[in-house]
């Protein structure tokens, strides 16, 4: 009997739980594009986000490390399981988490700019421009344990 609720109460919580990480997972996605972003900025597997939408302010959890292939050019970039920085309206600034592999070397990516048909990645005072078009599907996770060691 006990173990009986024991483990109806383990499935309750269990479906609170994944209730919830949908709720967190569907807002960052939808925050990015309520400021102007395609959705296709952030992996899969986005377990936890927070805005403070007056300053901008964002905290965004993974459930792990993430290394996907950016188009165009298939670069590398790399998730850290904790992502800060501040959204505003079509910029993303002080960003911390975002890695890209180019030129032998990781480049932290600082900032984000989004325009007309255009994502501009920031990294430092260098900056690349791509087509919004091509981040418009959320990716998936090229392997659950890259081998760059986090930020
Ligand atoms: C947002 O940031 C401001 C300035 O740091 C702070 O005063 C405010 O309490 C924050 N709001 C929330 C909801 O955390």
């Amino acid at each position: 009997m006990e173990g009986k609720i024991i483990f109806l109460f383990s499935i309750l919580l269990l479906s609170v739980v994944s209730h919830s990480q949908n709720f967190d997972h569907k807002s960052a996605y939808d925050q990015l594009q309520t400021n102007g972003f395609p959705v296709g900025l952030l992996p899969e597997n986005v377990v936890g986000y927070s805005l403070n939408t007056t300053t901008g302010d964002f905290v965004l959890n993974l459930d792990d490390h993430c290394q996907i292939t950016l188009p165009p050019d298939n670069y590398l970039a790399s998730y850290s399981t904790k992502i800060t920085g501040k959204l505003l309206d079509r910029r993303i600034k002080e960003l911390n988490g975002i890695r890209v592999r180019a030129f032998f070397q990781w480049w932290s990516i600082t900032g984000i700019k989004s325009t007309e048909d255009d994502l501009v990645f920031e990294v430092g005072i260098a900056s690349a421009k791509y087509k919004s078009k091509n981040f418009g599907a959320i990716p998936f996770c090229e392997g659950r344990k890259p081998r760059v060691a986090s930020v």
